[in-house]
C-alpha cells in the first residue's frame, strides 16, 4: 500500500561528535548508512527527504536536501527547525548520549598522569520532538547489545513513538559500519514484526512502507475525531 500523496520525510544519520578540545571528540562507529539507505528509499517512492546527518564519508543520496551537523545540539536545532513541515520524522542518528561539559579552547596537554571528564546529558531530541508534534509519524532506533524487544519497547512508550526498530548491535557482521541489520519492528499497538537479518537498504524501504501506512491511519484517525 502507498500513501496517495508525496511525504516531506525528514531522516537523521551518523554519528555526532561531542568535542573535547579542538582536535579530540567523544563519538561511536555509525557510518550514517542506515539513515542514508532510508533516504534513498524515501527519495525512489517519490517523497521530499530533508537529511540532517553528522559527519560522514558517505555520500548523500541525489536529490535530498543535506543538512550537516556535528554536536548532539547541533543536530537537535536542524531537527526542531525541520520538524514542522514534515510528516515523517525518522530519527536513525546515533545521538551521543553525553557531552563534555567544558570543551577546552585549546589542546589538552598530557600534563597530569590522570584526567577527569566531567559529562553532561544531551537533551534527547525525538522525545522533545514529540511534545511539538501535530499529528506527524515518529520513528526511532533502538540500538541494544542485550533484551533487544523489553528496551526497545520500553523506548517507544518513554519517547511516545509511533514505531521502533529494534536492531541488535552487538550480533557479528550486523549493526555500526556493517551491510545489514538484525531487526524487528515494533508498534505503539502491541505489534511486533521480526525481520531478521536485512540489508540496510531493504530494511530502509520497509520503513519508508510503513511510514506511509502509518501517515495513512494517522491521517483517517484524525478525520474520525473531527466527524460531528
Ligand atoms: O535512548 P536511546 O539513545 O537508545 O534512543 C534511541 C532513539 O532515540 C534513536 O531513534 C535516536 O536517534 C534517538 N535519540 C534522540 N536524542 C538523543 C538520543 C537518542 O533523539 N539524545
Amino acid at each position: 500500500m502507498t500513501v496517495g500523496a508525496k511525504l516531506h520525510i525528514l531522516v537523521s544519520a551518523g554519528a555526532t561528535r561531542e568535542y573535547i578540545d579542538p582536535v579530540r571528540f567523544i563519538s561511536n562507529p555509525s557510518t550514517g548508512k542506515m539513515g542514508f539507505e532510508i533516504a534513498r528509499a524515501a527519495l525512489a517512492a517519490g517523497h521530499q527527504v530533508t537529511l540532517v546527518t553528522g559527519p560522514t564519508h558517505l555520500k548523500p543520496p541525489v536529490g535530498a536536501a543535506v543538512i550537516s551537523i556535528v554536536s548532539a545540539l547541533e543536530m537537535r536545532d536542524a531537527i526542531l527547525e525541520a520538524f514542522p513541515a514534515c510528516d515523517v520524522l525518522v530519527m536513525s542518528a546515533a545521538v551521543s548520549d553525553y557531552r563534555p561539559s567544558k570543551r577546552a579552547h585549546h589542546k589538552i596537554h598530557k600534563s597530569n598522569p590522570s584526567l577527569t571528564l566531567e559529562l553532561q546529558l544531551n537533551p534527547d531530541i525525538i522525545r522533545e520532538v514529540q511534545r511539538k508534534a501535530k499529528g506527524q509519524v515518529l520513528i526511532g532506533f533502538a540500538a541494544e547489545t542485550e533484551e533487544h524487544m523489553a528496551s526497545a519497547r520500553q523506548k517507544l512508550e518513554n519517547k511516545g513513538l509511533d514505531m521502533i526498530i529494534a536492531n541488535d548491535v552487538g550480533g557479528k557482521g550486523v549493526g555500526f559500519a556493517a551491510e545489514h541489520a538484525n531487526a524487528a519492528a515494533l508498534f505503539r499497538d502491541g505489534a511486533e514484526k521480526p525481520l531478521g537479518v536485512v540489508t540496510k537498504a531493504r530494511l530502509g524501504r520497509f520503513i519508508i512502507e510503513q511510514a506511509e501506512m502509518l501517515v495513512e491511519r494517522k491521517r483517517a484517525g484524525a478525520r474520525r475525531a473531527w466527524r460531528p
